[in-house]
């Protein structure tokens, strides 16, 4: 009997600790699906982050390298280096470099490291989608993944590992290059001047997401907006299938975002990376003084909202609140004037992504993100706490909807006359085109030509 209660007893135990275990690995599930889009994106460490100023860092924007290009000779690519050069050398000029850090043990680099739980890859899931606001991103928490990552370059036996970076322009030729130095996106900036449009409408899709953005197309087809539109795209194949269809509109695709086939998982690090990219290239067209109007396609357009946001000057930036969660702004829905206020805002939230970046790459893998940590809560903190003197106007709900719309009983809607309906809260690609249709708002056909009877129903000019 009382070997029997102590097997009970043990037995207890065991199974508490397999709950508590177990519940180590199914927190944080909570982030959203989307789909089966197969992208991985590759880190990179190289991109200058001066957390301490970014007020300051705006000034030096056109000569990021500044301090390093008179006569330094030697670069390091960690501190450890610069010090022992120091050291031993101290009337030569060093500077290490960030971002670059020489690692012996491949796992700590890969914050990708490697799955000692098959289940926790499992767990991996398209987070990079939450650009995608499939739910708002305060309504996601995102896991830290883990991700094999290929993309080394290894450079001899001195155990230094570098990630390839493709997408920082490689002019080896001259130092001239980096006196020069203007902008990141050199190829997307060029499309953008030659477009000489405002607002220019910015949206960045990747391949899942190409039935949004053919329905999209059809559905503002009309609007006259067309030539003001730039996607950007996360692979080239969404590049070519958007040029094939719709050869007016400027497509750009970004590097480094490789899309890979066959792996379902998504990291984290990707979304970070990918927030950060968007960031920049916002940042680039911000900085040439250009007006944005950053979109999701995902989203509906009843009436064209470009007219009515232009007329907000005065404001630094338009943001729209998100449902049920007070003081958050919507990531994917933003306008922006090119203001001191506007510039210095955004700087300053590519900072906080990258310091996060950094951060996670510390985080061991089982460790999730918290919910406060993504770039829409940075944004509504900016936003919230006027950088700057920023001076933001927050669009109301009801003219410019999320996804709650969609869950409004049919007499609330009928008294409601929005500009535009952004399709989140749901999850799923699927779901999201589902109830999109349901409702009579999807307008491409499965050629892919346009549904101009459904147009005509719902769509008003
Ligand atoms: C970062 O900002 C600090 C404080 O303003 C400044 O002294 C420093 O030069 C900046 N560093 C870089 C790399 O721009
Ligand atoms: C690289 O440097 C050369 C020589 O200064 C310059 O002519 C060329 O435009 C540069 N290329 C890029 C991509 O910046
Ligand atoms: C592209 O633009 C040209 C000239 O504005 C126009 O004639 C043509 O119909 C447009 N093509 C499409 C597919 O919209
Ligand atoms: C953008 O505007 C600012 C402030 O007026 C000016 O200093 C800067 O030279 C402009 N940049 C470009 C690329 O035109
Ligand atoms: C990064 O980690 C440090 C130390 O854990 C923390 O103080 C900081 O808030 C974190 N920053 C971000 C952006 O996550």
């Amino acid at each position: 009997m009382r070997k029997l209660k102590l097997t009970i007893v043990s037995m207890l135990v065991i199974i508490v600790f397999l709950i508590v275990y177990l519940s180590l690995f199914t927190k944080n599930t909570n982030y959203n699906t989307a789909g089966d889009d197969n992208l991985i994106f590759q880190k990179e460490h190289n991109i200058e982050n001066n957390k301490s100023s970014p007020m300051n860092s705006l000034k030096v924007y056109k000569s990021k390298f500044a301090n390093i290009i008179d006569v330094v000779l030697f670069i390091t690519t960690d501190t450890e280096s610069k010090d022992q050069l120091n050291k031993l050398w101290p009337k030569i000029s060093v500077v290490a470099i960030s971002g670059m850090s020489a690692v012996t043990n491949d796992q700590a680099y890969s914050h990708a490291g490697k799955s000692s739980h098959k289940h926790e890859e499992d767990k991996i899931d398209d987070s990079v989608n939450a650009i995608y606001n499939c739910v708002p991103h305060s309504h996601v928490s995102l896991p830290v993944t883990v991700h094999k990552n290929t993309n080394y370059n290894t450079a001899g036996d001195d155990n230094l590992i570098f990630q390839k970076d493709h997408n920082i322009e490689n002019n080896k030729s001259s130092m001239n290059s980096l006196k020069d130095y203007k902008s990141k996106f050199a190829n997307i900036i060029d499309v953008v001047r030659q477009m000489n449009v405002t607002p220019l409408l910015v949206t960045l899709v990747n391949r899942a997401y190409l039935p949004f953005a053919f329905s999209w197309l059809c559905n503002t087809e009309q609007m006259g907006i067309h030539k003001q539109v730039l996607f950007i795209t996360t692979d080239t194949e969404s590049k070519d299938q958007l040029n094939k269809l719709w050869p007016n509109i400027s497509v750009v695709a970004i590097s480094g975002m490789s899309a890979v086939t066959n792996d379902q998982a998504y990291s984290h690090a990707g979304y970070i990376r990918l927030m950060i990219r968007r960031t920049q290239i916002l940042l680039d067209i911000l900085q040439n003084n250009i007006s944005i109007f950053l979109f999701e396609v995902d989203c509906l357009w009843i009436k064209n909202p470009v007219p009515s946001l232009v007329k907000n000057e005065g404001y630094d930036i338009l943001v729209n609140p998100v449902s049920n969660r007070p003081g958050v702004v919507a990531g994917g829905f933003i306008y922006m004037f090119p203001t001191y206020a506007t510039k210095v805002l955004w700087t300053e939230l590519n900072a906080k992504l990258l310091t996060l970046e950094k951060n996670i790459s510390n985080l061991s893998p089982k460790m999730g993100i918290l919910e406060s940590q993504n770039d829409q809560m940075y944004l509504s903190d900016l936003v919230k706490r006027r950088v700057s003197g920023l001076k933001p106007k927050y669009l109301p709900l009801d003219e410019y909807a999320d996804g709650k719309w969609y869950s409004f009983p049919e007499k609330t809607r009928a008294t409601l006359d929005p500009y535009v309906i952004n399709n989140n809260w749901v999850i799923g690609n699927n779901n999201k085109i589902l109830r999109a249709k349901s409702l009579g708002h999807w307008f491409v056909l499965s050629d892919n030509t346009c549904d101009r009877d459904q147009i005509k129903k719902i769509v008003k000019r």
